[in-house]
């Protein structure tokens, strides 16, 4: 008989009309980028101004799920970028959860004269003076510490006083790419010439 009323009291507490519990809300996206730090760094070669000789060679971050893009060019897996003219470009570094990182760097144009001698430097003037290395007091990364250095490149690499450099391999620099130097030097040692 008790149950009987205990049965009849829970079924009147509990009326259709009562309203359905709200359902919690959804947990907000995890953004997979969130606490990634994509830095884009890279190597440049430049060119000559009118010409379309520039590289940029992407250092870092390199390996697998990684791409890469600059500016007018679609997303690819290489790190190298051939052909460019002087100018801006935006390096942008996409990981395998598409987070990207960018960076803008610049090609430079230079003389026809000048792109010979830097082309010099960077092939026979390292590791000893590239990279931040500082032999001799001389560090050639920069276009002006070329340019402020000219009488020395000069004596050094190509009249070979009081010595030649140990240019690799072991051999001083050919008589083509001593002429080379010879005449930037005559047209007035400028980025420009
Ligand atoms: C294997 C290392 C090495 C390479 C490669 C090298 N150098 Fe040097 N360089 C040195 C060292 C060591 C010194 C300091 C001793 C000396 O002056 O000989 C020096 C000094 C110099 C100096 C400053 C001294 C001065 O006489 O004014 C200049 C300029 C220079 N090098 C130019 C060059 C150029 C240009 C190249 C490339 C064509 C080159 N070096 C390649 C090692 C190197």
């Amino acid at each position: 008989m008790y149950s009987v009323i205990a049965v009849v009291a829970l079924m009147a507490s509990c009326s259709k009309t009562d309203p359905t519990p709200v359902p919690p809300p959804p947990p907000p996206p995890v953004d997979p980028c969130l606490g990634v730090t994509i830095t884009p760094v890279a190597a440049l070669t430049h060119t000559i101004t009118g010409q379309s000789l520039g590289t940029i060679t992407v250092t870092s971050p390199i390996g697998s799920g990684f791409t890469y893009s600059i500016t007018g060019v679609p997303y690819q897996p290489s790190v190298n970028f051939f052909g460019l003219a002087a100018g801006n470009y935006t390096i942008s570094v996409k990981n395998a959860s598409n987070c990207v990182g960018t960076k803008t760097v610049t090609i430079n144009g230079y003389g026809p004269k000048f792109y010979a001698v830097r082309t010099i430097v960077n092939g026979y003037c390292g590791p000893c003076h590239l990279n931040g290395a500082i032999s001799g007091g001389k560090n050639f990364d920069a276009d002006t510490d070329v340019v402020n250095s000219w009488d020395r490149i000069k004596i050094r690499a190509v009249d070979g006083i009081p010595s030649f450099m140990p240019e690799a391999p072991n051999a001083q620099l050919t008589a083509i790419d001593k002429q080379k130097i010879v005449d930037w030097v005559n047209a007035g040692h400028r980025i420009t010439d």
